[in-house]
């Protein structure tokens, strides 16, 4: 089996933004949900300043994606947009393309909550292995700029009905504070558990 690699995305991936766009809208319409609308050019942008996470196969096939954002002036940090190509599903990829904008999200901006917004059990999953918690929509950042991503979303009116409270989505979050009774990640710990090498999914990164 060919190995996929996850990795930070650079400029040069600009060249896969327009299937990354695609597939986002195409799996969205499957599932019935609204989705923050992306374009080619938002996703290449976020490729270009290093905020973006990639899955390819070795051979340059694409497989995988995420990018990050920062909310309420470096405060928080989201990590969005998580799509993984319906053939390469179940294999892991989207576990491990989390836990790389996880990474890059800490080194980045190592005093920001990191949180995100979702009804998928794949996603509570890994943000529970990640230490991500639930929390009420109080605990996200207050960001407007944030909540407008969720206007292309089917159930904003219900967002808005319940004045930002809640909704059908669940937020989770992490707190870098936490890290003080914990102490940091032992990645290679969390790699081993993942089971990465048994699924061929090697994951690239450079904490320097
Ligand atoms: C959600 C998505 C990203 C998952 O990608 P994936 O690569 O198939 O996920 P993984 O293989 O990494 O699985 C992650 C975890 O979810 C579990 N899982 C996989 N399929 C599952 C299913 N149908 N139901 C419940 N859990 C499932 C896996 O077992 C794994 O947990 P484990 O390691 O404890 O066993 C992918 O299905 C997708 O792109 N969907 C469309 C877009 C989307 O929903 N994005 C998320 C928006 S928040």
């Amino acid at each position: 089996m060919e190995n996929i690699i996850v990795r930070i995305a650079n400029e040069d991936d600009g060249k896969y933004s327009q299937e990354i766009v695609d597939e986002m809208a195409s799996s969205a319409k499957a599932r019935g949900t609204g989705i923050a609308k992306r374009t080619p050019e938002y996703v290449s942008g976020k490729m270009k300043e290093g905020k973006a996470v990639i899955a390819l196969t070795e051979s340059g096939q694409w497989v995988g994606f995420c990018y990050i954002e920062c909310w309420g002036h470096e405060k928080f940090v989201a990590n969005s947009g998580l799509i993984v190509s319906p053939e390469f599903r179940g294999r892991g990829v989207a576990k491990a393309i989390k836990f790389t904008a996880f990474r890059l999200s800490r080194k980045k901006f190592p005093s920001a909550k990191i949180f995100g917004l979702t009804t998928g059990l794949q996603v509570m999953k890994i943000n529970h292995e990640l230490g991500y918690s639930p929390v009420p929509f109080s605990e996200l950042t207050d960001d407007d700029e944030f909540w407008k991503g969720c206007q292309s979303c089917v159930n904003f009116p219900t967002l808005t009905a319940k004045n930002r409270k809640n909704c059908l989505c669940t937020g989770m979050l992490y707190d870098p504070e936490w890290e003080q009774e914990t102490g940091p990640k032992d990645w290679n710990k969390l790699y081993e558990k993942a089971k990465f090498a048994e699924k061929n999914v090697v994951v690239q990164f450079d904490e320097n």
